[in-house]
C-alpha cells in the first residue's frame, strides 16, 4: 500500500470506529414506558421515582456513563402498547426500556423487546408468560409474577381456616392470574373458591358485584385490585358494610400506595406481598428516608420496584463498565446479581424473576405493617420458560 493510501485507510477505520466509540461514551438511553394517566398513574410516578433515585444516588451515572431518560405514557391501553414501545425503540433509539405497570401493555412490550433485541426491566407487571413463555436473556423482571403474591395470600387465608372463598378482581391478565395463584394455594391448604367475580378494567361500578357477595356469605373475599380502582372497591366494600361480616383478602396491592385515600376503610386490612412500609432493616430505612427527602412523599411498594430496576441495570452496566456491546456479559450480570433491595435481599430465577421473601401485612394508619414472613423465598414455576 503507498503512503497515502495507508493514510486513506487509517482515516476510513477511524471514521467506522468512531460512531462505536462515541455510543459507548455518552449518556445510556433509557426509555421509561409508564402509565401516567389513569388508575395507574401514581403507580407509574412512584417507579419513576424510584429508578432515578437509585440513579441519583450513584452521582447520575450507571456504569461509569450518565444516564438520559425518554418518557411515553402508555395509559394502561393495550391496544396503544405497540406503537407506544416503537417510539421508545424506533424513534428514539433507546438502549433499555423500563415498562411497566399493566400486565397487558407488559405483554406488548415484551413482544417488541424480543423482536428488536432491547433490554427490558420490567419494573412491576406482573404478567405470568413474561418470565414464562415468554423469557428471554434480554428480559428481567425487578417486580414479582402476578402467581406469587396470589399464591402467598392463599397460603394465609388457608392457614386461617377459611373454607369458602370468592375472588373479586378485574378480567385481564393480572387479575385472572392473580386469582389462579390464590386458588391454587387456597385450594392445596383445604379451602374451596365458589365463585370468581370480575368486571372490566378499569370500571369501578362494584355495587352489584358486592350484593352478590353478601348473598353468597363466603367465609373470605379475595381481591385483586390496584392504584385508583383499589381506593374505590377498598371504601365502598366498608360502605357496604360487609368488613364487619366477611373479612377482605388481597394481594397488597390493594393497600399499598392508596392507605391516605382510603382512610378507615382500610384500616385493619390483612394482605401479602413482597414489601411492608414498616420493614425495620438499615437499607429500608435509609431507602425510605432518602425518598421522602427527595419527593416529599412516602415510598411505597411501586418505588421500591423502580429502584430496584435501576439497581439491575447498574449492576449490569458495571461488570461491562457500560459498554453495551458486551450484550451477553451485561444480561449475564444482570440475572446474576443480588440485590440488595428495601425489601430485603433477592435473587432472579434463571427466568428472570425475583425469588423473594412474601410477607404478611397490616394497614395502620398510612403504613401497611410487616406482621409475619407468609413464605421464604418463594419462586414462581416459570412454567414454559425455555433458557
Ligand atoms: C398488572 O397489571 O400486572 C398489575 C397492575 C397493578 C398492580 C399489580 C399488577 O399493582
Amino acid at each position: 500500500m503507498t503512503a497515502p493510501a495507508r493514510l486513506a485507510a487509517a482515516a476510513l477505520a477511524a471514521l467506522c470506529a468512531a460512531p462505536a466509540a462515541f455510543a459507548q461514551s455518552g449518556p445510556i438511553k433509557v426509555g421509561l414506558m409508564l402509565p401516567y394517566t389513569g388508575t395507574y398513574a401514581a403507580l407509574g410516578n412512584m417507579i419513576e421515582n424510584g429508578f432515578k433515585l437509585y440513579v441519583q444516588e450513584q452521582g447520575g451515572k450507571l456504569g461509569g456513563r450518565e444516564i438520559e431518560y425518554f418518557k411515553v405514557d402508555d395509559e394502561s391501553d393495550p391496544s396503544k402498547a405497540t406503537d407506544n414501545v416503537n417510539k421508545l425503540i424506533k424513534r428514539d433509539q433507546v438502549d433499555v426500556l423500563v415498562g411497566t405497570v399493566h400486565s397487558g401493555v407488559a405483554l406488548g412490550m415484551a413482544k417488541a423487546a424480543k423482536e428488536n433485541n432491547t433490554l427490558l426491566i420490567v419494573p412491576n407487571a406482573g404478567a405470568d408468560a413474561i418470565t414464562g413463555p415468554m423469557c428471554g436473556p434480554n428480559i428481567v423482571r425487578s417486580s414479582f409474577s402476578n402467581w406469587q403474591p396470589g399464591y402467598s395470600t392463599g397460603v394465609v387465608a388457608a392457614q386461617k381456616g377459611y373454607k369458602r372463598a370468592m375472588t373479586i378482581t378485574w378480567n385481564y391478565a393480572a387479575g385472572a392470574e392473580t386469582v389462579k395463584g390464590f386458588t391454587e394455594a387456597f385450594e392445596k391448604g383445604g379451602g374451596k373458591v365458589i365463585k370468581d367475580l370480575n368486571l372490566p378494567f378499569p370500571n369501578v361500578e362494584f355495587q352489584a358485584l358486592l350484593t352478590e357477595i353478601a348473598a353468597q356469605k363466603p367465609d373470605v373475599v379475595f381481591a385483586f385490585f390496584a392504584g385508583g380502582g383499589a381506593v374505590k372497591f377498598v371504601k365502598d366494600y366498608d360502605a357496604a358494610g360487609l368488613r364487619k361480616t366477611i373479612p377482605l383478602f388481597g394481594s397488597g396491592f390493594l393497600t399499598d400506595g392508596t392507605l391516605e385515600a382510603q382512610g378507615a376503610a382500610a384500616q385493619g386490612l390483612q394482605t401479602t406481598l413482597h414489601y411492608a412500609d414498616s420493614l425495620d432493616t438499615p437499607r429500608n430505612n435509609a431507602f425510605r428516608k432518602s425518598f421522602a427527602l427527595t419527593y416529599k412523599q412516602n415510598a411505597d411498594v411501586y418505588a421500591v420496584q423502580g429502584y430496584d430496576a435501576a439497581q439491575i441495570l447498574g449492576a449490569g452496566l458495571a461488570a461491562v463498565k457500560g459498554d453495551l456491546s458486551k450484550r451477553d456479559a451485561l444480561t449475564a450480570a444482570m440475572r446474576k446479581v443480588t440485590v440488595d433491595s428495601p425489601r430485603g435481599k433477592f435473587t432472579l430465577s434463571k427466568a428472570g424473576n425475583p425469588v423473594q421473601d412474601m410477607y404478611l401485612r397490616e394497614a395502620k394508619g398510612v403504613n401497611n405493617e410487616f406482621r409475619s414472613v407468609a413464605v421464604k423465598g418463594l419462586a414462581d414455576p416459570a412454567r414454559g420458560c425455555r433458557l
